[in-house]
């Protein structure tokens, strides 16, 4: 199955398929804005995809680090892997970030109890992907996936959403959406839970969230800088809370 086959279970999957290539492999460039920009993920989302008595998480497709500290903050052995060195650069040195892709993971067989995903399953290419996730959990171990995507219920996020565009809006989550990833050997069906949660922004924090797009970063720069004009008009005045809600699927190596 190749990458035209997914599931389309979520808003972000499958992704537009026009400058896909280079928009997942565009971070790179946007790392400090990306370390700056992007919101955290809640801890109860972790909690619910690890398995009892977790100890050691693979952190797949890291990025800065922002899903990889949440786990460290829960007390486990963390491996983050993240093919672009401008980012794996930012990761806490606590996490091991090594160099590697979701299809090539370079860790031994069963060796972690849960792999986790922020923000990238849709980056890659599903059946490699899973396939090399289940290799490397130990039986029991459980796959994780999050995605944050911004609350448009809010009135002045969906504003925001409709002057800058983008792709994470919450209004588009399925009450009753295909599973992300179904039939897969070796791994349970998913199930998904929604959490809502908040991070807490001002003008330029938002700023720097939208100019650590992959869309934006492949922007002329006078569209970019229109781009960011328009964020600068429509952001909230002084410190703000930005209405989050995380999308979590997980399933368990059988
Ligand atoms: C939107 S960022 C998410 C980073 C981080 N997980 C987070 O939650 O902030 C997507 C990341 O996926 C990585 N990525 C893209 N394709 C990948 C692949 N095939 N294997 C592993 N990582 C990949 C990119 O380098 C980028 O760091």
């Amino acid at each position: 199955m190749g990458r035209a086959d997914t599931v389309p279970a979520h808003t972000l999957l499958p992704m537009p398929a026009d400058n896909w290539s280079e928009r997942r492999v565009a971070f790179g460039s946007a790392a400090a804005d990306y370390a700056a920009g992007r919101p955290s993920y809640p801890t109860e989302a972790l909690r619910w995809a690890l398995p009892d008595g977790a100890r050691t998480v693979l952190d797949l497709a890291a990025g800065t680090g922002k899903l990889t500290e949440r786990l460290l903050e829960l007390g486990l052995e963390v491996h983050a892997v993240e093919p672009l060195a401008e980012m794996r650069a930012v990761i806490p040195a606590a996490a091991h970030p090594v160099d590697g892709t979701a299809e090539a993971i370079p860790l031994p067989d069963g060796s972690v109890d849960a792999v986790t995903v922020g923000q990238a399953f849709h980056w890659f290419d599903p059946p490699a992907a899973l396939a090399e996730m289940r290799r490397v959990l130990r039986p029991g171990g459980t796959v994780g996936l999050f995605w944050n995507l911004l609350d448009d219920s809010v009135p002045w996020v969906a504003d925001f959403l409709a002057s800058v565009g983008g792709e994470e809006r919450a209004s588009a989550i399925k009450p009753d959406p295909h599973p992300v990833w179904t039939g897969i050997d070796g791994l349970s069906e998913p199930e998904r839970a929604i959490f809502r949660h908040a991070a807490t922004y001002d003008a330029a924090r938002l700023v720097a969230y939208v100019v650590s797009r992959s869309q934006t970063i492949l922007l002329p720069a006078d569209e970019r800088a229109a781009l960011i004009d328009r964020v600068r008009d429509v952001a909230p005045d002084g410190e703000f809370e930005l209405p989050l809600v995380c999308e979590a699927w997980r399933g368990t190596k059988t």
